[in-house]
């Protein structure tokens, strides 16, 4: 199926205004693959399609998980919010034919990330919360560290603080966002470190 085949489809899926943040998310991915060198057409696909799931209500989960073997862990069964990145991959690869794992992967894992990310996994965790459509206070200064190829220390901040909304909305916090937010801050602190012995 190509993009504009793929958009066309997602009108059964999406409201508008979804799939005008999918194509913003698109936007956005198409500009940070230059400094992470991901493949852009794939950047595409994933973020046109990340959100797929996104409004499978939580009473429909399991039948979506029944048709396609998807196992969900207790943390995913529990929240819309988290197991939509799942079932998203699901959808793209069944519904809309996308077999790329690495594609796949980038939607599954969206919404929490996880450590050590690959370079299309992190642009689309990126892409989704600085698209053009996001305002909230510092997002500015994420844009410019994310477009300007400081992509480490745009997520050890993204990965901060969408952990800290989760915290206030009293949601449920995966593990695997933690285990992220440690792995790209200890990175950050170890590029600093070796760029400070470097100058002495
Ligand atoms: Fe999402
Ligand atoms: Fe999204």
């Amino acid at each position: 199926m190509n993009k504009s085949a793929m958009i066309e489809k997602l009108k059964d899926y999406l409201p508008e205004k979804r799939i005008k943040h999918s194509l913003n998310v698109a936007k956005a991915a198409i500009k940070i693959s230059e400094q992470t060198g991901c493949d852009k057409e794939k950047a595409e696909i994933a973020s046109i399609l990340h959100d797929a799931a996104k409004y499978v209500k939580l009473a429909d989960v399991q039948s979506y998980c029944d048709k396609y073997n998807i196992v969900l862990d207790d943390m995913e069964k529990k929240s819309t919010a988290l197991s939509h990145s799942i079932l998203g991959a699901y959808i793209a690869k069944y519904e809309f034919g996308v077999d790329d794992e690495e594609i796949l992967n980038a939607i599954r894992y969206h919404t929490t990330g996880k450590p050590n990310m690959t370079p299309l996994e992190e642009t689309i965790y990126l892409s989704d919360l600085i698209e053009e459509g996001r305002n909230y206070p510092g997002v500015d200064s994420l844009r410019e560290l994310a477009y300007s190829g400081k992509i480490d220390e745009a997520l050890a901040n993204l990965l901060d603080s969408s952990i800290i909304n989760v915290l206030k909305k009293k949601a449920v916090l995966h593990l695997r966002s933690v285990e992220a937010r440690n792995y790209y801050v200890e990175k950050v602190k170890k590029m600093e470190k070796a760029a400070s012995l470097e100058r002495k």
